[in-house]
Order: C-alpha cells, then structure tokens, then sequence
C-alpha cells in the first residue's frame, strides 16, 4: 500500500490510526491538522468558514480509529501552489506513446525531463507500448453516483496503476507520433482512460480531477509544417489540449514536425521523401526541437 501524504508526499510505511486520513486508493493525509494550520495562517485570504464553504466530500473512506475526511480540493490547490515555494520536489510524469523507444517521440521527451529536472523536479517516463491495457470500455463505473469508482477507472490492468501514480503527480506530459493524422491509437486509449473519469457531465463541466496541474503534449509527425497544417492535425488536437485544460489544468502542445521515419531510405518504399532533405532537417532542425522540449519539461514544473 502506497501511504504517500496528498499534501508533502512523504511516505508512511504503515497507517497510523487516528492520524492517517484515507481518502481513496493511495491517497493520505497523515497530517490535515498541520494542513489547516497552513491554510489558516499561510494563505490569509481563505478564513476556515469560506474554507469550509469550499469543501466537497468525495469518495472520502476512514481507517479505523481515523477521523472523518474531508476532502477539500481548491484548497489543496493553493496549498500546493503556496508550497512550491516551501521548496517541495515537483514530479513530472511523462508517457511515451510511441513504440519507439529511441524515436523521435522519446528523444524529444528525454529532453523534456532533462529541462524539469534542472528545475529540480522529479521525472519519470512511462512506455505505454510496454502495457497491456485497452481503451474505455463505457462501463460508467466513473460516473456511477455513489459507486466506489466514482471519480475513477475501474478497469483493473496495467494502467490501474499507473493512472493511481498520474493522480499524484504535479505535472503530466503525454509525448505521441502521428499515425494516420490522429496521435497513436495506444496514446488514444490512454487518454480516455486517464481524463474521463474525472470529467463530471455537469452544466458547469466540472472536474473531479484534485487539483490543478500544468499539462503538455509533445506530437511528432513525419509530415512538414506545412502539411501539418494543411491536413489539420494540430486542429484535431486542439480539442484534445482544450479537454485537457479544463480537467486538469493549463495545457500547451509542442508539435514536431518532418521527423525521421526510416533510419536507411534506401531500404524501404519511400520515393515520397528526399532522403537528403530529411537528413538535413534532423540535423538542423530536430536539436532546436529538442531544446524547446528542454524548455517545455521546465515550464511544466516551474513555479509561478
Ligand atoms: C502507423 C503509422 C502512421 C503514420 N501516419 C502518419 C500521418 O498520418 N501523418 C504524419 O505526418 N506522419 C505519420 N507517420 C509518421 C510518424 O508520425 C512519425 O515518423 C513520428 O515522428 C514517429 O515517431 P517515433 O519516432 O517516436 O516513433 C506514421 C507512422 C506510422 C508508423
């Protein structure tokens, strides 16, 4: 059992009743009165009664001995916000939704880990093609009111897991070629898997997701700029970058473009392409995408 605190993210190898606040799968607050005193003298302008007014009560279950959770999810967000200053280590998880491991898709995120953790993050990236999982199956478990998946996938595979890890990470970055104009179908099933859940079918489209982090998509395309936009790819994704701001925070998207498909031309059917000018555009072009991926991975886990 994970007993990491949503708060400081320190770890507990067992609970301690009475003082450990369970509040969902891997998901503790050892320590909500150290919290409250944070709030209360820390971030002056929520007083305890708005605080309180603020407070949602959400799949909230109580080890024994413990008292009632609450769950307060905005004000887990200041918290947060407040404490990157504190000097609290970001984790920026990041997927690879190319089954490339040394392609253009993996490269690119490498680099993005290395700007986040110059920033003093911690960085992980998670092969996707490595996983044994399938898309949305529409069971609705997520959205059941008052199912115990409420809020959460309850399809139990390879993701389970790693969608428990995104829930307690401060900031997500998917990377995914482009296979027939859309982003890989893995990288497909993975989306579905993680933003559903938490997408809430209410007038206000709100979000069950607990707190609000900074997110990134990194698309590489075998086709030029151009062709990119004249095909529309970036507008389709543009939906995507949208739905992803709105369930979990601010999103941006860094597109590649005229990646290397091949690593001998000659080799495959590929008259389409002028070898040469592939060449040149990797060795140009690709380390000044790496480098704006360096600084994306930092902006990603950078405070303010
Ligand atoms: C199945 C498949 C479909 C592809 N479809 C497209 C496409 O529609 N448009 C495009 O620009 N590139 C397409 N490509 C090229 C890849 O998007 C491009 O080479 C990408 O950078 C590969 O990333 P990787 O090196 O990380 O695997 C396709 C490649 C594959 C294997």
């Amino acid at each position: 059992m994970d007993l990491s605190c949503l708060f400081c993210r320190k770890h507990y190898r067992q609970p301690v009743p009475g003082r450990i606040f369970q509040a969902g799968p891997g998901r503790y607050v050892p320590h909500l009165q150290e919290a409250f005193d944070h709030l209360d003298t820390g971030l002056s302008q929520i007083t305890r009664p708005f605080f309180s007014l603020l407070c949602t009560l959400r799949s909230a279950t109580c080890l024994p001995g413990a008292n009632r959770l609450l769950y307060y999810p905005d004000c887990y967000n200041e918290y947060f916000t407040d404490n990157l200053s504190a000097g609290m280590t970001m984790k920026l998880l990041a997927f690879n939704g190319s089954p490339r491991k040394k392609g253009s898709t993996a490269t690119l995120l490498r680099h993005a880990m290395d700007g986040a953790g110059a920033e003093g993050a911690d960085t992980e990236i998670i092969d996707l093609y490595d996983l044994r999982y399938q898309g949305c199956t529409s069971c609705f478990a997520c959205k059941r009111i008052g199912g115990k998946s409420y809020g959460h996938c309850a399809v139990q595979d390879d993701l389970a897991p790693v969608l428990q890890k995104a829930e307690t990470a401060d900031a997500l970055l998917i990377g995914s070629p482009i296979y027939f104009s859309l982003t890989s179908g893995m990288t497909r099933s993975f989306l579905e898997r993680l933003a559903y859940p938490y997408a809430v079918y209410d007038k206000p489209r709100s979000t069950l997701f607990p707190k609000k982090i900074r997110t990134g998509f990194i698309y590489t395309a075998g086709a030029s700029d151009a062709m990119v936009t004249e095909m529309g790819y970036d507008r389709s994704e543009k939906v995507t970058e949208m739905a992803m701001a709105r369930i979990f925070g601010a999103c941006e998207s860094l597109w590649v473009t005229d990646t290397v498909l091949f690593d001998d031309y000659t080799r495959y059917e590929s008259s389409l392409f002028d070898p040469a000018a592939k060449k040149k555009h990797r060795e140009e072009q690709f380390p000044i995408d790496c480098k704006k991926a360096y600084e994306l991975g930092a902006r990603l886990v950078r405070n303010g």
